[in-house]
């Protein structure tokens, strides 16, 4: 069959659609773009709407870069919103929880907000008690990304650069990353991150979605099935800070390795569980370090049947259980969020690696690239 692109450029609400194979239906899919607000300084900002052939769509904006929703399919085909989100960019201006966020330059925590890098010490703010967390007070979370629509290949994709200077939020080397967005026509959003720098910096970029397969404000995700292919974790300290240890999961409460309710043992007396008032912790992945993309974690929801799969490059994934979500901030369509209302799957490298030499290495250096992926697969079960 041959395939017909167009490329129709309008003004006003919608931008720009890119119309793939026959013709203008949500079956052909297509990518959207509209205005999404501004930030306080008056930058414009935008929503991207990404369709494919069967429905299902990932709303992202170049604010932060974030995931703002999220619509896949149940056992019965209906969609629903698995992500939380806020409805415009002041949202994401105010956000504290990085909401669907492109965290960097450095995901997660380091300690004491600093790191020694060729016997120089690197001093970064702390917005963490002591600590610094996923990038700083202006983290990746809060740039305005430069966005291009690419031409449809094995689904709708999203381009966002974007240029961390020398010296942004204390970290060295300027920075170039480029994230590429793709949502598939077999329901995948994968997440392919790169990164050169031009002098020798520390990186760990991770993509931050808060998920309730149910669909968002829809109660509790306790009751979500997850398998997490873990043999080990890393046991933080009371800043949860790694200690350093990489512990077995057998015998404790951090043993997905067969599918188990996220609640089944989240409030149990165990002091791991308890310095991160549930699931706050590093898991290190059973996988090749040569190979592509390997099954990080897998998660069902029972009541919908929806299925989500997370795959990636990475060493680590950061399981979260929205513990500090406390109800207060206002999200999608009027709904909050409180406590363990949704889960985040994060693939990275470990917590505080720069502190930590026997963690794998998360050091750039000039004429190298960094460069990851990461999928969030989903699918049904019956
Ligand atoms: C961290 C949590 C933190 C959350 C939001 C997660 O990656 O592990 O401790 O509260 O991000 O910042």
């Amino acid at each position: 069959m041959i395939r017909m692109m167009m490329l129709t450029i309008f003004s006003g609400a919608v931008l720009m659609t890119i119309l793939g194979a026959t013709g203008a239906t949500p079956q052909s899919g297509s990518t959207t773009k509209k205005s999404f607000g501004k930030t306080p300084d008056g930058q414009p900002v935008d929503l991207f709407v990404l369709t494919n052939r069967g429905g299902a769509e990932a709303s992202i904006t170049n604010y932060g870069g974030a995931v703002v929703s999220l619509k896949v399919p149940d056992r019965n085909g209906k969609l629903a919103d698995v992500v939380l989100g806020y409805d415009t960019a002041d949202g994401y201006v105010n956000d504290k929880s990085y909401f669907g966020a492109l965290v960097g330059r450095y995901g997660n925590r380091i300690g004491h907000a600093q790191f020694m890098l060729d016997g120089k010490t690197y001093t970064l703010a702390k917005n963490n008690g002591e600590n610094s967390l996923h990038g700083g007070i202006k983290g990746f979370n809060k740039a305005v990304w430069t966005a291009k629509i690419l031409p449809i290949k094995d689904g709708q994709s999203l381009e966002f650069s974007y240029l961390s200077k020398d010296g942004e939020e204390g970290f060295p080397g300027n920075l170039r990353v480029t994230v590429i967005y793709t949502l598939t026509d077999t329901n995948s959003l994968k997440i392919v991150y790169s990164a050169t720098t031009d002098k020798k910096t520390v990186v760990n970029l991770t993509s931050h979605s808060y998920f309730n397969l149910a669909g968002q404000g829809s109660g509790d995700i306790l009751g979500h099935q997850l398998m997490i292919q873990a043999d080990k974790f890393t046991p933080v300290d009371a800043a949860l800070i790694p200690t350093g240890e990489l512990r077995d999961v057998a015998g404790t409460p951090f043993d997905f390795r067969k599918p188990t309710a996220i609640g089944a043992r989240i409030d149990q007396d165990e002091e791991q569980l308890k310095l991160g008032g549930g699931y706050d912790h590093n898991f290190v992945l059973r996988r090749s370090a040569d190979i592509g993309e390997s099954l990080a974690a897998r998660v069902v929801e029972p009541t919908t049947g929806r299925v989500l799969e997370v795959w990636t490059t990475e060493p680590g994934v950061q399981f979260y259980t929205g513990n500090f979500l406390d109800g207060k901030t206002p999200g999608k369509g009027g709904v909050t969020y409180p406590r363990r209302t949704a889960f985040c799957l994060e693939t990275q490298h470990y917590p505080d690696s720069p502190n930590q030499p026997k963690f794998p290495s998360v050091v750039l250096k000039p004429g190298e690239r960094y460069h990851t992926i990461t999928s969030y697969k989903f699918s049904v079960e019956k």
